[in-house]
């Protein structure tokens, strides 16, 4: 058996945020909880690399299409470095691109197979016409009458009703897709199959949309419009639509139509998948993309499921001008991975919309995760540490032990808690495999709930009091560490790290996510062994102090590169150097939604220094120590990530450019005072360090 999930491919226009990641740790969540069971599991996420928008970002940060590309592409390695969703972390098998040239092959023959086929009601699928219309760059949409606000000036385009942003005017000869011939089979698809489109509601919107009629598609623009994109076969002076070509990554990355990948992979293997998506982009997940299937005769997908919108915590769509986004690195900086996974989980009921604030998650982690799960595993485990030798104790209390048991509170049949934690599971795993997410965390932590009450009901610190008690104190703490085993594997793809830390603690060999939860029994954890060394596993997040960093701005946004560079030998080893100066290439990249005032710029002070001495750290090997003269009566000392690509020697006496105010904090024992300007480029963030043709003194200031 195998399985094949999938979330959207992200435009590489603009930089990853929340929503991205969210997505993917639903697709990751899914993928572990597939693995765990033994079943074969590809998961693929990726980019959306073409088209005008993408074009039109390039063109702004003045870069080339490939290269704007690269440079998000990036920020999403980066980003899933960071949050362990890539490969090493056991996350996506695959990160598409659609400028992969195996996609082209691909996509090229799908359009050919479509191209040739006929309509269930007998005309060409694909024919030639001529679009008269308008077309939303962002939505890489077309917009009918009721898709778009009328202009509130006379002979000004109409917007977006999602973006806001002005319509394009398209007039140009372009190939259609005969979508409107596929209405009934679109229908018969929802029909027989209920679960095509999850959840319910979404399911009848997409239905009643198709009833409503459907309009041809286009499929093309002008090369001359649209040049960034793949051309139409046979017709290269057309390009193909982008969605085209964006659906089609979910069977090209599998090897349809090309060799390279199906050897790899193998289309037969795995499709067809679960789509994961925003409700958004339904629409072309739930009826173009099973029409062009339809078309060319390809099975389609399992399901496509779309989820809700992350809004702030007061409801409103997050958006950089209200400044009510909730920023990746102050995530990655303050949070643990798994406290985020757990929170996405929780609180968004799957298919609605959610609301996501800092407040929120510090809350949840504190409650859920260091008052809930995080106390009962280190409360049952301390226990068993201080009164049985930190060995498993004995799980039976013997007859003659039992009515004593019974007044101390406890329900001496231990079959009760069996049964209770039986259908808690299977309750678990239905909520799960429906991906009621938020509804299958409730189950798990009412088993945490029921076990702190057996505990606070039992007091077993009063019970080792009494040598009589000992079976009492031992079944007890028993039963909690069998229910702690139990809620790690169940919990494991949600919260991989901690899972696993909890199962190690249990004095367990292996890993919580190779243990198939449908094979839980009572009594598996083995009386007698040694458990592990036991260390808080979420720690509590001191609220006042994390939310006045975190709006005072504490970000660690411009010290990313070295505080990258010194967790080269930790184990996010894979994590690449944030490009210095983030935020003014961000803007460039995003299409400049978040311009700043000159006043903004002018709180950063961009000083000439020259290097005096340049050395590197021991055991940071992605750093530098620099001495630079800024101009004042003691050099500066600073930490640069750059020592994978500058040998030290060749630095010295080179001038640069340094942030001087930037706040001192201390890296591997040492004081940085100032950041080192470098440009960054390619997958890896390579740094290329800014600096002067003309002579300038030290000190001199940038303005
Ligand atoms: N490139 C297309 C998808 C092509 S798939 C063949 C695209 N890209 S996107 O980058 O704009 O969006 C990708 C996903 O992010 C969508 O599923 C969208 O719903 C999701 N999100 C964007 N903002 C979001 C929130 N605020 N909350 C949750 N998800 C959101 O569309």
């Amino acid at each position: 058996m195998t399985f094949y999930v999938t979330t959207p491919i992200y435009y590489a226009n603009s930089l990853p945020h929340l929503g991205h990641l969210y997505t993917m740790i639903v697709a990751d969540t899914v993928a572990r909880s597939k693995r765990q069971k033994g079943i074969e599991t590809y998961f693929l996420t990726g980019t959306d690399e073409h088209g005008i928008n993408i074009e039109r970002a390039a063109q702004k940060a003045g870069r080339t299409p490939q290269e704007q590309a690269d440079y998000v592409v990036s920020y999403y390695k980066k980003m899933t470095a960071e949050f362990a969703l890539d490969t090493a972390h056991g996350g996506y098998d695959v990160f598409m691109r659609t400028t992969a040239p195996f996609h082209y092959e691909g996509v090229s023959e799908l359009w050919r197979r479509v191209a040739t086929s006929k309509t269930p009601k007998g005309n060409d699928a694909i024919y030639k016409g001529h679009y008269e219309g308008w077309f939303c760059a962002a939505c890489a949409a077309y917009k009918t009458e009721d898709e778009y606000q009328k202009p509130k000036t006379e002979g000004a385009p109409p917007t977006c009703l999602i973006h806001d942003t002005q319509l394009d005017r398209i007039s140009e000869d372009s190939y259609f897709f005969r979508l409107s011939d596929y209405d009934e089979a679109l229908l018969s698809v929802y029909e027989g199959q209920p679960d095509f489109v999850r959840p319910e509601s979404r399911r009848n919107e997409v239905m009643s949309f198709v009833r409503g009629g459907l309009q041809d598609l286009s499929v093309s623009r002008l090369k001359t419009s649209v040049s960034w994109g793949v051309p139409v076969p046979d017709d290269p002076d057309h390009t193909m639509y982008v969605w085209f070509d964006a659906l089609t990554n979910y069977i090209t990355a599998i090897g349809f139509g090309n060799e390279e990948r199906q050897k790899a992979v193998g289309f037969e293997r795995f499709w067809p998948a679960l789509h994961l998506v925003g409700k958004d982009i339904l629409r072309f997940h739930a009826v173009y993309w099973p029409a062009f299937l339809l078309a060319a005769g390809i099975k389609l997908p399992r399901a496509i499921v779309a989820h809700g919108m992350w809004l702030d915590p007061n409801g409103r769509k997050m958006s950089k001008t209200l400044g009510n986004t909730v920023e990746l690195d102050v995530l990655e900086k303050y949070f643990p991975i798994d406290s985020i996974r757990y929170f996405s989980l929780r609180e968004m009921v799957f298919g609605q919309d959610g609301r996501f604030g800092y407040e929120g998650l510090i809350d949840r982690t504190n409650s859920d995760l260091a008052s809930g799960l995080g106390n009962l595993s280190s409360r049952t485990l301390t226990m068993i540490g201080r009164y049985c030798d930190g060995l498993i104790p004995a799980r039976q209390i013997s007859e003659d032990k039992l009515l004593l048991a019974k007044r101390s509170g406890i329900d001496t049949d231990e079959t009760t808690v069996a049964g209770f934690l039986e259908s808690a599971r299977d309750q678990y795993l239905q909520h799960f495999e429906s991906l009621a997410f938020s509804r299958a965390l409730e189950v798990a932590w009412s088993v945490v709930a029921r076990l702190d009450k057996v505990i606070s009901d039992a007091k077993p610190w009063d019970l080792a009091k009494d040598e009589n008690q000992k079976q009492t104190l031992n079944a007890v703490l028993y039963r909690a560490a069998e229910a702690l085993r139990w809620l790690s594997v169940l919990l494991y793809p949600v919260m991989p790290t901690s899972t696993s830390e909890i199962w190690k603690q249990l004095g367990l060999s292996g890993s919580p996510g190779t243990f198939n939860p449908t094979e839980l029994k009572w009594g598996g954890l083995e009386e007698g062994k040694s458990i592990g060394e036991v260390k808080p596993i979420f720690p509590r997040i001191d609220k006042n102090k994390t939310m006045s960093e975190i709006n005072n701005g504490a970000a660690p946004v411009a010290h990313a590169t070295e505080a990258d560079a010194v967790q080269g030998s930790e184990p996010k080893a894979e994590t690449q150097p944030t490009p210095p100066m983030q935020h003014a290439t961000e803007a460039d990249a995003v299409g400049v939604t978040s311009f700043i005032e000159i006043d903004d710029f002018a709180k950063v002070d961009l000083r000439v220094g020259q290097v005096l001495s340049a050395e590197r750290i021991p055991k940071a090997d992605k750093l530098l120590l620099l001495k630079i003269d800024l101009g004042e009566e003691q050099p500066r000392q600073v930490l640069a990530g750059i020592a994978q690509y500058y040998e030290p020697e060749t630095l010295v006496g080179r001038k640069v450019v340094v942030v001087a105010n930037l706040k001192p904090r201390k890296l591997r024992g040492f004081e940085s005072q100032g950041m080192v300007v470098a440009a960054s480029y390619g997958e890896e963030g390579r740094p290329v360090i800014a600096t002067f043709t003309e002579e300038v003194p030290n000190g001199a200031r940038l303005k």
